[in-house]
């Protein structure tokens, strides 16, 4: 779990700011729920025999022996708000986004935390491959508004609840027949989840599943149909996407659709981003029969593959003013000024502590001030300022008076 510090902090925020917008364009409200839950909501939601459940999970007892567990991932939280706020009253369709810390207690490394934060959205209340296409287009606005374009997403389709009970009975007597070939955490897995055998990272275990049959070979024509459509209208849109279809989610809700989201400077292991359409989470929850699809993003990982100095010199929209004061008078009147001008929303500072000139100036530069605004008992009697160009060294002296006149001209504020 990391400390985010200044100015690692300013990068998070452009970043967020960013993505808010275009979330709002695409008719996403932002939605926050709780950290911690029920820790039922997750074992039902996400499935008993995943990853996250068995090993990831943050468990608490409370002085009740009630069990809660802090959020590993949020679609599940997300669901739980929707039925228990009776969302379906208010109108059908729900478009709502999320951005926030979640915790998996894995083995943390470059681009694994144990508290990480994720983006993300859910389309609640339609069952239209349009819907399914517009999720995926989504996720390129994001990526394209911070300026990634050089990302792949893989999809695939999982098909309808039956289908998948289907295609896991196919797949389970196939794996059968290798059973004693395959690694022991595999070996367990062809009982409690097959699905997960196809994830496994050992060799022999790849090798074995190579030849295993395909899930969208097994789905029902309505599921494959559905999926043909989204592939039809990406390609019309001339989305760019790849169809992988030995890939299965670790997360048990999904059905029909699923998609990841690799980038190279992560490599195959981590995906950036992931998602896919879960039709039945909501009902198995104890709400009404809801479809529903969404995705999430990882902000670490998101991070590792920006320029955040290009970031933050992008957003730099607003010139910084630095007040500099000689003597203990003008740093008093300055401290006035300071206080006028953040009413007036300039971006400024000023040192408190009554140190030289020199140290002062430092101090403008270190901040990347675009201006200084210089008084000392001179400037004071004389009712003048000195100001300062930062960035082309000029400097010029006018009358108190003028200032505010001077910095609406000349200092680019974008408040
Ligand atoms: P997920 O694949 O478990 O899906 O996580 C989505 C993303 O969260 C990953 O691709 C990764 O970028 C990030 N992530 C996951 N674990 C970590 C970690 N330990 N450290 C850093 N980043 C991490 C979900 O969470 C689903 N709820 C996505 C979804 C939304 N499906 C439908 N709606």
């Amino acid at each position: 779990m990391k400390d985010i510090l200044p100015p690692e902090s300013a990068v998070w925020q452009v970043v967020e700011n960013k993505l808010r917008d275009v979330f709002n364009l695409f008719g996403y409200k932002e939605i926050r729920t709780p950290f911690l839950e029920n820790l039922n909501l997750f074992e039902r939601g996400i499935g008993e025999a995943t990853d996250i459940v068995e090993k990831e999970m943050y468990i608490f007892n409370d002085s009740k022996g009630r069990q809660s567990a802090l959020r590993p991932e949020m679609t599940a939280s997300v669901a739980r708000a929707f039925i228990e706020n009776n969302l379906n009253q208010i109108q059908s369709v729900h478009r709502l986004f999320y951005v926030g810390p979640m915790f998996r207690h894995e083995r943390p490394q470059a681009g694994r935390l144990r508290q990480f934060h994720q983006f993300g959205g859910e389309c609640i209340g339609l069952n239209d491959p349009i819907s399914d296409v517009d999720v995926i287009y989504l996720i390129y606005q994001l990526l394209a508004e911070l300026g990634i374009t050089d990302f792949t997403i893989r999809m695939n389709s999982l098909g309808s609840q039956d289908s998948k009970q289907k295609y896991s009975k196919t797949l389970r007597e196939y794996l059968s027949s290798y059973k004693t070939k395959l690694c022991d955490l595999c070996q367990d897995r062809l009982d409690r989840n097959v699905f997960r055998v196809l994830d496994c990272k050992n060799d022999e275990c790849q090798a074995l599943t190579q030849s295993a049959p395909l899930i969208l070979d097994v789905q029902s024509k309505d599921d494959q149909n559905y999926f043909n459509q989204i592939v039809h209208i990406l390609e019309q849109m001339q989305i760019p996407f790849r169809i992988d279809p030995r890939m299965v989610r670790g997360l048990d809700y999904y059905t029909n659709t699923v998609f990841e989201i690799s980038h190279p400077s992560l490599g195959a292991k981590d995906a950036l981003g992931a998602g896919g359409r879960y039709n039945n989470l909501i009902q198995s929850l104890g709400g009404a029969d809801t479809p529903a699809i969404g995705f999430a993003v990882g902000l670490e990982r998101l991070l590792m593959i920006l320029s955040q100095e290009k970031i933050l010199k992008n957003s730099a929209g607003q010139d910084k003013l630095y007040l500099v004061s000689m003597g203990e008078e003008s740093m008093k009147q300055n401290y006035f000024l300071l206080n006028e001008l953040r009413k007036q929303k300039f971006l400024v500072e000023m040192d408190m502590s009554c140190k030289n000139i020199k140290y002062q100036m430092k101090q403008a530069n270190k901040l990347k001030a675009n201006w200084c605004l210089i008084r000392g008992e001179d400037e004071l009697t004389s009712q003048q300022i000195v100001i300062k160009n930062m960035d082309s060294g000029d400097e010029c002296k006018i009358l108190f008076d003028q200032l505010f006149e001077f910095l609406n001209q000349s200092v680019k504020s974008e408040i």
